[in-house]
């Protein structure tokens, strides 16, 4: 094992990820991958016609190269799915480093209230959200489960995939492009 460490943060909107991100990035001296700051200066909206999924695939690789040089990595993804922190966990250990899941659960009235505040203060960093966007949102949420918290055995890849490696290039196209 290398001593590098991949976290992941994992929450709903306003969950409070970038701000403990930021906690974590200068806590463990790691490099902090946040799309959303990628995405809004490129092209003012968050998913651009899926150019997300390729961004977040080239950052992939970058967190990739960070851990194999012995950097820590904090990917600020939200990582709704159990599918897309399966294949983050297991491109960590492919990388030989340590993997953590951070998650942050939120509920509604709060992430009303700091999506409210937020806009105030830091606009430029976030898209708008509305209440009925939230209400959309919560139930594609998948909660980590104990083994994910705890760093426990892998599942399977889903039918089809040899490994989680493969699946992850193609949920997060060029992401093993080095
Ligand atoms: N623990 C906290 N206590 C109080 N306010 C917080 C806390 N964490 C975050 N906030 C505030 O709530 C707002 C949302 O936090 P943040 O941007 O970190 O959430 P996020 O999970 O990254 O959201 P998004 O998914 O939209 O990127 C910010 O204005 C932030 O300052
Ligand atoms: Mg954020």
């Amino acid at each position: 094992m290398s001593d590098a460490t991949l976290f992941l943060m994992v929450g709903l909107p306003a969950a409070g990820k970038t701000t403990r991100a930021r906690e974590l990035a200068a806590a463990h001296r790691a490099l902090r991958l946040t799309p959303d700051h990628w995405m809004i200066p490129l092209f003012g909206d968050s998913m651009a016609d899926g150019k997300r999924w390729v961004l977040e695939g080239r950052l992939v690789s970058v967190a990739l190269q960070a851990l194999r040089l012995g950097t820590s990595v904090v990917l600020d993804y939200g990582l709704w799915g159990r599918d897309e922190r399966s294949a983050l966990r297991w491109l960590a250990r492919w990388c030989s480093a340590t993997c953590q899941v951070v998650y942050l659960p939120v509920e509604k009235e709060m992430q009303l209230a700091r999506i409210a505040a937020r806009r105030e203060t830091a606009a430029h960093e976030t898209f708008p959200m509305t209440e009925a966007d939230l209400d959309g949102w919560r139930p594609q949420f998948e909660v980590p489960d104990a083994a994910e918290l705890g760093g426990g055995e892998l599942p399977e890849p889903p039918p089809g995939w040899g490994n989680w490696g493969e699946w992850a290039a193609d949920h997060w196209p060029s992401c093993l492009d080095g």
